[in-house]
């Protein structure tokens, strides 16, 4: 079932598109490991960390590009981040990748982001499974071509049995659907209260959501993650989406490290 309007979008083929991914780090890598060796270790480290990944447009509108290679460009940002999340030691990582909302772009521009997401799985899944990440998607990516639910749903079963770093992609995801979705579930079930809500949640087996990260300068959630965001912290910065490496990840952290939470205390 489709939370909203959703319409049949051919994935395009992304050969024009298409990037080579480096070799799948193995689980047993001395260097690399799937051990935590970050900021995160500190006891001010987030443990959920979410990404509001904005301004693959403007990326390739500055550089007279196709948007779409602004997206893909913006691929090559979340292959990196992924990896330094791991490394940093984040317990889950949630990327937001396609919301109900994008649908209203126009069709080749969601056929280069289906075939994006195609190809992303295809090249890296073989470096998640090495490495202990462990995939979830939140949001209805069933509304999405038979051929992508396929293959998400192989990539899902691929790292099903992994325990390391979650990597939470939202496709297809709106938080207010979301939330009323599970209050639905929770009234079907008894009272209704944040508890039972929050276990109906997409989330609901993610640790709670500690940082919340968006790029390109828009400072607002676009419907991602509002219930998650009660408590969270915020960064915001200028980088564009396809600038967005692992130092500015390690600059969230490290401003989230100086944050004081009082969780309305004091
Ligand atoms: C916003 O840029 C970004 C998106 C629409 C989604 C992010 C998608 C990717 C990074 C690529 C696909 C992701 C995966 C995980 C395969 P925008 O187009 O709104 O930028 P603009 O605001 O500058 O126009």
């Amino acid at each position: 079932m489709s939370r909203t309007f959703s319409r049949p979008v051919r994935a395009e083929p992304v050969e024009a598109l298409s990037f080579s991914s480096a070799p799948a780090e193995r689980k047993d890598s001395p260097s690399t490991g799937s051990g935590r060796t970050g900021l995160a270790d500190s006891k001010y480290g987030p443990r959920h960390v979410a990404i509001i990944m904005d301004g693959n447009g403007r990326w390739a509108k500055k550089r007279h590009l196709p948007r779409a290679i602004g997206h893909k460009r913006g691929v090559e940002a979340v292959r990196e981040v992924v990896r330094a999340a791991r490394t940093m030691g984040l317990e889950a990582l949630t990327l937001y990748a396609f919301s109900t909302e994008n649908w209203r772009r126009p069709e080749d521009e969601i056929g280069a982001l289906m075939g994006l997401l195609k190809s992303f799985i295809l090249s890296d899944l073989d470096e998640f499974a090495a490495n202990d990440v462990r995939l979830k998607i939140i949001g209805d990516y069933k509304a999405f071509a038979p051929d992508i639910v396929e293959l998400v749903e192989h990539a899902l079963g691929r790292c099903a049995g992994n325990s390391g770093t979650t990597l939470a992609v939202a496709l297809n995801y709106g938080s207010q659907a979301e939330i009323a979705q599970a209050a639905a579930k929770a009234a079907a079930k008894g009272p209704i209260t944040p508890q039972t809500i929050e276990a109906e949640l997409d989330t609901a087996d993610l640790p709670p959501l500690d940082l919340l990260i968006r790029t390109s300068g828009e400072v607002r959630l676009s419907n991602f993650l509002l219930w998650q965001a009660a408590y969270a912290e915020m960064w915001f910065t200028e980088v564009l989406w396809p600038d967005f490496t692992p130092a500015h990840l390690q600059q969230a952290l490290e401003a989230f490290a100086q944050r004081e939470r009082r969780y309305g205390g004091r």
